[in-house]
């Protein structure tokens, strides 16, 4: 069959293989620890799945607005002026299938071929290949544990080009668990404020997991300014243990978001109608249950981060946010496993990991970077121990 070029430009998203792999594993019967999930372990909160039922049960089952049902833009609008003071009206939001799918929906409607997009790096690994698919260049911008993983005001101005639509910012970050503080916003924004042509997505959908006492901050929040430039992404996946129910935002220009929707009207039409309700309780209702969860991770983060440092030949950023860890593996690379291989990288390494200590994670080269691995702490902290334990021991196992 031959297929449409597009698709051969493009990789399968590698953590959800790797997730796929470790639990193809499990369901023979074999103990594999897996680091590679990335969504919460906790449960979708109860009131949250009781508006679902509810929804369902007074049917909310039909086609809804493609672009969002009025009262889920309502409970986007409350929590951008609670949460982070800024103001936006029904038409300035854009709800869809997925924070993924809204960013999506923001590159087909903004790049043109040959357009450049800045990537901070190392990256969420659907970033690059959407941005690919929409005909464009990634531009990368490369940066690791000495600047905490994150891009400078100089490194920004010198991507800049008349070619650059947007610069994504992920703050915290996936892969790295690094975020960026208000002071570094500012600067960013002062090179932004330069170049009138460039947009920035700000995709904030780890907002709410926030470590050592961190508050959150956005480039719009940052410098004001900026707002009617920023497209900012969001959803209740992650702050909500909602990664099945498929429901992202977007935040942005009037324009912009009549675009998406138009796009959307001949690919998805509405998200789903019974998720629509069960997030507009989400993001009303009692937040109590993020607390408990941020509590929970930040322990494990901790752990995490202390038993990796403590294996010879690895070094771990303290992330502070998110729910990775992003260690550096390079130090074992040379050495060869006890079958008489060589690992040269970090698929080897990750290859090793899974076949001979039954450990999955995901290869850094996924995220732009091949010295590093991610390991997602969305795991009870005995898993994680028992996992940490069998790297530990695979490692000292390498000659
Ligand atoms: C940085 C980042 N952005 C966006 C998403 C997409 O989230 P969802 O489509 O589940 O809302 C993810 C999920 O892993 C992510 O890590």
């Amino acid at each position: 069959m031959k297929l449409a070029d597009r698709v051969n430009k493009i990789q399968p998203s590698p953590t959800l293989s790797i997730d796929a792999k470790a639990k193809a594993l499990k369901a023979q019967g074999i103990d594999v620890v897996g680091f590679g999930a990335g969504e919460p372990d906790f449960d979708t909160p109860a009131n949250i799945k009781e508006a679902g039922k509810k929804a369902i049960d007074a049917g909310f089952t039909k086609y809804m607005p493609v672009g969002g049902a009025d009262d889920l833009k309502d409970a986007i609008i409350a929590k951008m002026k609670r949460d982070h003071g800024l103001e936006y009206t029904r038409d300035e939001i854009s709800v869809a299938c997925g924070a993924k799918h809204t960013l999506y929906n923001i590159s087909q409607a903004l790049i043109q071929e040959g357009d450049e997009v800045i990537i901070p790096g190392p990256y969420w690994v659907s970033y690059p290949d959407q941005i690919v698919l929409a005909g464009g260049t990634p531009v990368f911008i490369m940066t690791d544990e000495s600047t905490g993983f994150k891009i400078t005001a100089e490194q920004l101005e010198k991507a800049i080009t008349p070619r650059t639509v947007y610069v994504i910012l992920n703050s915290p970050c996936n892969p790295t668990g690094s975020t960026y503080t208000k002071d570094e916003l500012k600067a960013l924004a002062a090179v932004l404020l330069k170049h009138p042509h460039v947009y920035v997505v700000s995709d904030d959908i780890y907002e709410k997991l926030l470590y050592d006492g961190l508050e959150f901050c956005n480039i719009p929040m940052a410098c004001p300014e900026l707002k009617d430039r920023t497209i900012i992404v969001n959803g209740v996946s992650k702050a909500y243990s909602m990664t099945g129910w498929r429901i992202g935002y977007a935040c942005g220009p009037k324009a912009l978001m009549a675009a998406m929707t138009k796009m959307q009207s001949q690919s998805t039409s509405n998200a789903t109608s019974i998720a629509q309700k069960a997030s507009v309780e989400a993001l009303n209702g009692p937040q109590e249950p993020v607390a408990e969860m941020v509590k929970e991770f930040e322990k494990r983060r901790t752990y995490i981060v202390d038993r990796l440092n403590a294996i010879p030949g690895v070094t771990c950023f303290k992330s502070t946010g998110a729910f990775y860890a992003f260690p550096n593996f390079s130090g074992v690379y040379g050495k060869t496993t006890p079958a008489g291989k060589k690992i040269e990288n970090s698929s080897d390494f990750a290859a090793y990991l899974l076949e001979d200590a039954k450990v999955a994670l995901v290869p850094g080269i996924a995220f732009g970077d091949d010295r590093y691995a991610r390991l997602s702490y969305a795991t009870s902290l005995e898993t994680i121990k028992k996992g940490l334990d069998r790297i530990e021991e695979a490692i000292g196992n390498l000659k």
